[in-house]
């Protein structure tokens, strides 16, 4: 394999993280400027090797944001997405010239479907514009990694034409994309095995592999192509992603290592880390990971029934085949209270796999002494919550929460008052009644932002047990320009309802606001 800068070798996978493309990609998942940062920063210490830090061309939002990742997330590859065009390539290069180590991504669809009915182009033209793309990409970049969009339902001779041509135009990396999630293990790895036995110069570039999840096979998928010698796997954090998702880092990631014995196969990823990244990308999209998920999930190490129970005191491995400790999930749950001090903080929040810096443990410190004087006991859950949830991520927010009074009761109009104060100061005050207190608060606060939106889904969860636990509210609204989701954390649940609305009128401003929005030209073609 000769990719310039890739550490792919028989035995080592690359992990190449979409989250921040494929995954802000979906609906409701997306993230602004210092979330993106966040997170790019948690996949170093992740350890993965490349990072899709999105589409410059899609949007100046997401230029904005590659730049950033480019200049302040020093380690991985940071990789950019561009059609075959010179505008698109352009931006990729002025998104990523200051990274230390940097990919361009060039795609192109290459089956019937899409070349019938999306890019109406016959195959030979399909061919010319994936060679010029990459021709164009390697005029500024080393590291070129072409996928053929809708690879698994292309017909093989064809596939492996355009791998076979763009590969002699110079690229790196080829990806074998199931962009829509219709094969299965065994046809998958053919496709691979095929374009394996029939592309001259394959040997000379990294196989790659990015699985969509329609039929719930994405994992598996990327196992079957690793099987059959891909050794880069594209996948995301809780594998969020367009649709039903892309292929889940953490699942990917866990059974190569569970099962070295079979796979024979290493990757770069600091497991411990896994729980802590897959909370953080939770919060800041506020998108939920179901408690049964694999690896990462509530209930992933918990064991109810007695003969479990049974079997794991006498030898854990009767059923358990990870330590939840290899992944960072800590069963152990220390109490710490309003008289624990800086110092019992900062070490709990290591252990929890939180290395914070001085001014960002002062903000959470801060936060700790707020809840602690309303919340006896404050557990690691509690803690996880502050550290992700609270003022630590916060950034620059269009409205924020100043005052807030409601009245209700049997007999009584529900009502609320509330005051926001807008991003440079000014305030504002509403009163309305509705169906309920919090109802009240929604419209006091449609009224205020101008922001109108249909509720779709509104859920109270304790994050720890005890009548004085944070509830964590959730919020799935429809507005004109698309599904949002905020989520909220307060001991007060009115208060936390408020914030949660609030963080969803935040993300509605920030997609709307100047450079939030895709381009029109980016959502005609459409992003994969
Ligand atoms: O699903 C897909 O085909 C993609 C490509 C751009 C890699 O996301
Ligand atoms: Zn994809």
């Amino acid at each position: 394999m000769s990719s310039k800068d890739s550490v792919a070798s028989m035995d080592r996978v690359v992990i190449f993280d979409t989250t921040l493309r494929d995954g802000e990609q979906s609906p409701g998942c997306s993230m602004n400027l210092g979330q993106k940062l966040r997170v790019a920063k948690a996949l170093n210490e992740l350890g993965v090797d490349v990072i899709e830090a999105g589409f410059a061309a899609a949007s100046p939002g997401d230029l904005e944001a590659i730049q950033a990742v480019s200049r302040e997330v020093p380690g991985p590859i940071v990789a950019s997405l561009s059609r075959c065009n010179r505008g698109d390539i352009e931006a990729s290069w002025t998104a990523l010239r200051d990274a230390p180590r940097r990919r361009c991504h060039v795609f192109l669809a290459t089956s019937p479907i899409h070349r019938d009915f999306k890019l109406k182009m016959a195959m030979e033209e399909i061919v010319k514009r994936a060679v010029d793309g990459v021709r164009l990409a390697r005029e500024k970049f080393d590291d070129v990694e072409f996928s053929t969009e809708d690879a698994a339902r292309t017909e093989l001779p064809f596939l492996a034409e355009v791998v076979e041509r763009t590969i002699e135009a110079g690229a790196t990396t080829l990806n074998i994309p199931d962009t829509v999630g219709y094969a299965l293990p065994q046809t998958y790895a053919e496709t691979l095995s095929y374009l394996r036995q029939h592309v001259r110069g394959i040997d000379k570039v990294v196989m790659s592999v990015h699985c969509h999840n329609d039929l719930g096979l994405a994992v598996a998928n990327s196992l079957a192509g690793v099987m059959v010698g891909a050794r880069q796997v594209e996948c995301t954090i809780n594998g969020i992603g367009e649709r039903a998702g892309n292929a889940s880092l953490e699942e990917v990631v866990m059974a190569l290592k569970t099962r070295q014995d079979v796979l024979g196969v290493r990757t770069g990823i600091h497991t411990e880390k896994l729980f802590p990244t897959s909370k953080l990308v939770s919060q800041v999209t506020g998108s939920y990971v179901q408690r049964n998920k694999a690896i990462v999930g509530q209930n992933a190490f918990a064991h109810e029934a007695g003969i479990h129970q049974h079997g794991m005191l006498t030898h854990r491995e009767t059923y358990e085949i990870m330590r939840p400790e290899e992944v960072g999930f800590s069963r152990s749950s220390l109490v710490l209270g309003k008289h624990s001090g800086r110092h019992a903080l900062k070490e709990r929040l290591v252990s929890l796999g939180y290395k914070l810096d001085d001014a960002q443990l002062d903000r959470v410190f801060a936060d700790f002494k707020v809840l602690a004087d309303k919340k006896k006991e404050i557990y690691d859950a509690d803690l996880e919550a502050l550290v992700i949830h609270g003022q630590l991520l916060k950034g620059q927010q269009m409205w924020e929460l100043a005052a807030l009074s409601t009245t209700s009761g049997t007999g009584t109009l529900p009502a609320a008052s509330i005051a926001l104060t807008k991003a440079g100061g000014e305030r504002f005050q509403a009163a309305c009644g509705g169906d309920g207190p919090v109802d009240a608060v929604f419209k006091a606060i449609e009224q205020i932002t101008g922001v109108a939106v249909r509720l779709r889904d509104y859920r109270i969860a304790a994050v720890t047990t005890g009548e004085d636990a944070q509830g964590e509210v959730s919020l799935e609204v429809e507005h004109e320009s698309g599904v949002y989701r905020g989520r909220a954390l307060s001991t007060d649940i009115i208060e936390g309802s408020a914030r949660a609305f609030l963080d969803v009128v935040n993300r509605i401003a920030l997609k709307s606001g100047p450079g939030g929005a895709r381009s029109a030209q980016a959502m005609e073609e459409g992003t994969p």
